[in-house]
């Protein structure tokens, strides 16, 4: 079928359906948990959001000292045949946001909603669909860094609270866990690896990724973290060169950053040889190929639990007694025609 809607689409739709229910992936049992998605890990300035700009190819998340991210970023990429790019979240959605300036805005306000500009963090996701011809089909999310020491105005607790969180999404089994590391930082230290080798012992589910290779001292190379002699991985690691703080400044954009990026690899003398498999364009393909297979080896247990889930909203009615008043039922019966819906769609691509 040609039209079928892409995998990574539907688990998409699955996940919004979902977020508006209250049911995300930070806590609880839930139909989320067997989806599987990308988050995003790392310390604070290790390079996460540029990893997440560069893949997306556009500027859009807010910036600054301390902790930005606050609350976990659900970002859906959706690959169109053409037409403008727009932006989307689920708190607002019958708004399309064509200028990502307008975006980095909206994600802060949000944030702020919800943590009332304080330095506190929250679990709540904000969800935010990217629709572009530049995109891969692709979910990742965004999480707060991982820090080591509460700064000035920052409740005492912050350091575990963002810990637990981050945790509660890559404990998770279906969690593949893009773990990033500054180059410039010994990989015995990196935060992410810590809590990458601790929930996934195996690195069966971790992809790592090096930032900031232009910013080694002079003389030494990481080659011995790529080539997986530091710290083994199942999936090879990606090396990426995202802009610099003076680009940044400069104004340089994504397209051209991501050029200067492919550059870097070509013509560097360490790298060169592996050049086809490093930055950030690479690292989106490898991760939307890695997402839409794992999702399909899923298929049989989404399909189980879609199942339990209407056998459960079955039962639930059977105890209000049907019919039911538009006040007490008619959310659970949408509820139930979207799971036999994600049912009968899952089952065509079984076939
Ligand atoms: P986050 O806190 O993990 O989200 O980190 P950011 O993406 O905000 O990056 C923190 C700082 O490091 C910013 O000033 C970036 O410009 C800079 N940075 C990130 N990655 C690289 C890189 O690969 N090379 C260089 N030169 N700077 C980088
Ligand atoms: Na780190
Ligand atoms: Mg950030």
């Amino acid at each position: 079928m040609a039209t079928m809607e892409s995998l990574i689409g539907l688990v998409n739709r699955i996940q919004r359906a979902c977020t508006v229910l209250g049911d995300h992936g930070g806590e609880g049992m839930s139909l989320w948990e067997a989806l599987p998605s990308v988050a995003v890990v790392g310390g604070q300035s290790s390079g996460k959001s540029s990893v997440l700009e560069s893949v997306v190819g556009r500027d859009f998340l807010p910036r600054g000292s301390g902790i930005v991210t606050r609350r976990p970023l659900v970002l859906q990429l959706h690959k169109t045949e053409g037409g403008t790019e727009y932006a989307e979240f689920l708190h607002a959605p019958r708004k399309k946001f064509a200028d990502f300036a307008a975006v980095r805005k909206e994600i802060a306000d949000e944030t702020d909603r919800i943590t009332g500009q304080t330095k506190q963090i929250s679990n709540v996701p904000i969800q935010l669909s990217i629709y572009s011809p530049n995109v891969v089909n692709l979910t990742l999310i965004d999480l707060p860094g991982l820090t080591k020491v509460a700064v000035e105005g920052q409740p005492e607790t912050i350091v575990q609270d963002i810990e637990m969180m981050v945790r509660s999404y890559v404990e998770k089994p279906n969690c593949i866990i893009l773990a990033i590391s500054p180059a410039n930082q010994d990989i015995a230290t990196s935060d992410a690896i810590k809590l990458a080798r601790e929930v996934d012992p195996t690195g069966e589910r971790t992809f790592g990724v090096l930032t900031k290779l232009d910013l080694m001292d002079k003389g030494t190379n990481a080659l011995d973290v790529i080539e997986g002699r530091s710290y083994r991985l199942v999936y090879p690691w990606v090396g990426i060169v995202n802009r610099s703080q003076a680009d940044i400044n400069k104004n340089v954009d994504m397209i051209a950053a991501r050029q200067k990026e492919r550059e870097y690899f070509e013509s560097s003398p360490e790298y060169g040889h592996l050049s086809h498999k490093m930055g950030a364009e690479y690292l989106a393909k490898l991760l939307s190929q890695h997402l839409e297979k794992v999702i399909r080896q899923r298929i049989p247990s989404i399909i189980a639990l879609i199942n339990k889930t209407i056998d459960e909203l079955n039962a639930e009615l059977d105890r209000i007694g049907r019919p039911v008043g538009v006040d007490g039922g008619a959310q659970l019966y949408t509820i139930l025609e979207m799971c036999r819906a994600f049912d009968r769609i899952f089952k065509e691509h079984l076939d």
